[in-house]
């Protein structure tokens, strides 16, 4: 009987990956970015779903999808169970869904089981986690935590549409945020599933890997300024090239990691202006991703970087801009729920191995509230944040009971 629920919800699992797949923006693409229309399709397909598991789901003003199973002789902590469901532009379509439905089949599972769990369960479905839309991150999970800055509701997506007219559009109503009671409370515990975005499980031949934490994250916005021209006519001195200092400081920027080989950095997005072939650019606007295990070092280096950057525009006679639009510390897992989690994957797997997470997840985030653990599903050649992203249905088979055999032991022994 048991064997057989599980297949028919690993069935099911695997059939809504399939589906929230094509909740996209794009035809030939996956784009689910924050406060969108398809989001809101996303939402009411996750609350559904929540539903028919047997949880009593709502959607908040941020999208945010949570299912609750509440317990009113509850003698524990809650344990929040989430990940994201908003994505990048051109997602694979496991990241942060896989965790997600992972939490509402496992609860499922329990609910056909009669599992009576100690304490209170919420599965959560987070709204804006990869922050593409807005250069946010974790807009869900700090709300959740009772920690959004309010100044958050003017920032603007590419369109220059403020996160606020994005929620009013919607339907949603900005003003219900302040009134709602943070969810997630400092003695909670919460736990994530998620594909590892990396080769580390598939070199070791294993499925599944225990995360030991989580690197700290800068996402940093650079502007540089300089002036157009005719680009048969400036010559070479009197040119102010934005474009071309860009250049010389991406170089500089990917060179960061031969002096600090645990750093990374990216920068991922680029706009230009005049952006035409025969005008001198004018004005460059990018963004650099900064990660390091150690919060304390990626200040450095980011400190020791804007110096750099300011070199490049002070010898090319450029203006240059830098603002932080993000930063988070890094975060650390929660010792006894790591080895309870490991304790579960033992039973799947010859050993339980451990890993530090370079991906940033609402974890990251949720651990300035209360302690967290993560498990780390194999993905294949490590991709992720690719359209090729791929988890066999026998490693998400494999997560799911390691994931069961984790929410009860945690219940009854963290
Ligand atoms: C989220 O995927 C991130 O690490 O940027
Ligand atoms: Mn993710
Ligand atoms: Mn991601």
């Amino acid at each position: 009987m048991k064997t057989r629920a599980i297949d028919a919800i690993h069935s099911k699992l695997l059939d809504r990956i399939e589906i929230l797949g094509a909740v996209s923006a794009e035809e030939d693409r996956l784009t689910r970015l924050s406060l969108s229309r398809e989001m809101e399709t996303a939402s009411l397909l996750i609350k559904s779903w929540m539903s028919s598991a047997g949880l009593v789901a709502t959607i908040d003003p941020l999208q945010n999808v949570i299912g609750s199973w509440p317990n009113a002789h509850a003698t524990k902590p809650a344990l929040h169970l989430g990940s994201h469901y908003d994505t990048v532009v051109n997602a694979g379509k496991y990241d942060g869904v896989l965790g997600l439905l992972l939490n509402i089949a496992a609860i499922e599972i329990l609910q056909i089981e009669g599992y009576t769990p100690q304490r209170h369960i919420n599965a959560i479905g987070f709204c804006d986690e990869e922050g593409a839309r807005f250069q946010t991150t974790f807009l869900g999970s700090s709300h959740l935590c009772g920690d959004l800055d309010p100044s958050v509701l003017e920032k603007r997506d590419a369109q220059g549409i403020t996160v606020r007219d994005a929620m009013q559009a919607r339907d949603l109503d900005p003003e219900k945020l302040s009134a709602i009671t943070p969810l997630i409370k400092a003695n909670d515990l919460y736990l994530e599933a998620h594909i590892e975005q990396g080769p580390a499980l598939e070199a070791l031949d294993l499925p599944l890997g225990i995360v030991t934490g989580i690197a700290a994250q800068s996402r940093i916005q650079v502007s540089v300024s300089g002036k157009t021209g005719h680009a048969g006519t400036v010559p070479p001195d009197l040119r102010r090239d934005a474009l071309a200092a860009a250049a010389e400081m991406i170089l500089e920027i990917e060179k960061l990691p031969v002096d600090a080989p645990e750093a990374r950095a990216t920068v991922g997005q680029l706009h230009l202006q005049p952006n035409v072939s025969n005008a001198i650019p004018s004005q460059v606007d990018f963004t650099i991703d900064l990660r390091h295990p150690k919060f304390d070092t990626l200040k450095k280096l980011r400190d020791a970087l804007r110096t750099q950057l300011r070199v490049i525009a002070a010898k090319r006679q450029l203006n240059l801009q830098i603002e932080y639009l993000q930063e988070s510390t890094e975060a650390r897992c929660d010792r006894k729920a790591k080895a309870l989690i490991a304790r579960s994957v033992s039973k799947i797997q010859k050993r339980a191995p451990e890993l530090l997470s370079g991906a940033g997840h609402d974890a990251l985030k949720i651990a300035q509230t209360c302690p967290i653990g993560m498990l780390f599903i194999r993905c294949q050649d490590g991709l992720s944040h690719h359209p090729e992203e791929h988890v066999s249905p026998e490693d998400i088979r494999d997560a799911l009971e390691a994931w069961i055999e984790t929410i009860k032991t945690i219940d009854s022994e963290w």
